[in-house]
């Protein structure tokens, strides 16, 4: 066998240093191939905004059960897979199991929670309903007038910016190699994907270039647009408060409801630190936070939790989301030979990163998708896979004519 030498290319490139390209190079070195990850600071990304929710069952969402599937397979990965990153690393990832309660603060609310609560019983998915009064009874703080509300004790959480962390490290540990800048393009040849060009003027050969850049895979350069992941950016502005010693444990476990149609959580540290998120927002690439989104997330957590109007506000972030048509991610080999998407995760970044770094190691390990991740081919949006499965589906009845009886 050769040696390899410091210069030779690697063979995989991943493009996006956040949690999603990290866990594909940690799990890709780990594999024994040759790894680099570009980007100007590894670590980064959506996951420095995220709360960290690793809400499956609460957030489930009605014609999303495929997704459901990939979900849950993550959540039940995260314990093996933060024991793992934590034994490699020495560093902690603010994994919690302490669940989840989403409640009814009117009896509009209380009548879609009920729904909720009918459709998740029908997948089989555990979730218990109480009264305004049980809800209360296991948090406190929360506003008198709640009506009722749905408790999910398998819907825990982590702290994203120390996953990040661990992540980086993990992987440093493994020996992937870190460039620290931004992808320019991606370089094609023939009909294949090369490499990469920096920001910084080199350009990085691999036989493989995923593509794990976020938001911004929807945008980057030198790909045909029949290529070019369908992923479009979409605002979350979220708030960091404080518990101070005095008033703790304020929540013991994440509190989360819809007031006037918009999603509002706060995510509990044991650290101290309540996330509060967040919004939803489709205005292109803009991470202003503004007076309006601020607002509206105080007004109603307020009306959740009234006490968090006398915590410290200690930070407000908007990061993007990479949003997808059917807000689930593109996994796996593209219809551009050399290039792999690891893209597309929308509202569970968190959540997947530990299916999104197994999914991509065996792809980038043996070519093939397992099958459970192949659903999420970004394949299923190329126009001519489509005209395939549309005249398959067309097909059908007149080939079961011709099945024996
Ligand atoms: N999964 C929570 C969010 O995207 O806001």
């Amino acid at each position: 066998m050769r040696t390899r030498k410091a210069q030779d290319p690697p063979d995989v490139l991943v493009v996006g240093g956040g949690i999603i390209g990290l866990v594909t190079a940690w799990r890709a070195a780990q594999r024994g191939l040759a790894t680099a990850v570009a980007d100007p600071s590894p670590g980064g990304g959506a996951a420095h905004v995220a709360a960290g929710m690793l809400a499956a069952v609460t957030e489930l969402q009605y014609g999303e059960q495929t997704l459901l599937d990939l979900n849950l397979a993550s959540a039940a990965r995260y314990p093996d897979f933060v024991a793992e990153l934590t034994e490699a690393t020495g560093l902690d990832t603010g994994y919690r199991t302490c669940g989840t309660l989403a409640v009814a603060l009117d009896a509009d609310d209380r009548a879609r929670l009920r729904e909720l609560h009918a459709f998740q019983t029908s997948l089989g998915l555990e979730s218990t309903w109480l009264s305004g009064r049980e809800c209360r009874r296991l948090e406190p703080l929360l506003a008198p007038g709640v009506r009722g509300g749905l408790r999910v004790d398998g819907d825990h959480q982590v702290d994203p910016r120390r996953l990040a962390a661990a992540l980086l490290r993990a992987a440093q540990l493994a020996g992937v190699t870190f460039l620290r800048a931004a992808v320019a393009r991606m370089v094609c040849r023939g009909d294949r994907v090369t490499g990469a060009r920096l920001t910084d003027g080199t350009e990085v050969s691999a036989e493989r270039t995923v593509l794990a850049a976020g938001s911004e895979s929807g945008r980057i350069e030198g790909l045909p647009p029949d290529v070019l992941p369908p992923v479009r950016p979409v605002k979350g502005q979220v708030l960091r408060l404080r518990v101070p010693a005095a008033r703790a444990p304020f929540l013991s476990r994440t509190v989360r409801a819809v007031v006037r149609g918009s999603d509002v959580y706060l995510v509990p540290r044991e650290n101290g630190e309540l996330v509060l998120g967040a919004t939803s927002e489709e205005f292109g690439w803009d991470t202003t936070v503004t007076a309006g989104g601020v607002y509206e997330l105080l007004r109603d957590a307020h009306e959740l939790v009234p006490g968090i109007t006398e915590l410290p506000l200690t930070e407000t972030l908007a990061g993007l989301r990479p949003g997808s048509p059917d807000n689930a991610p593109l996994l796996g080999p593209t219809a551009l030979p050399g290039l792999v998407a690891a893209t597309g995760h929308h509202r569970n970044g968190v959540l997947l990163t530990p299916v999104t770094g197994d999914v991509l190691a065996d792809v980038l390990d043996n070519g093939e998708l397992p099958d459970y991740a192949r659903p999420f081919t970004p394949v299923r949006f190329d126009r001519t896979h489509q005209a395939h499965q549309a005249h398959q589906a067309h097909q059908a009845p007149e080939v079961r004519e011709e099945q024996p009886a």
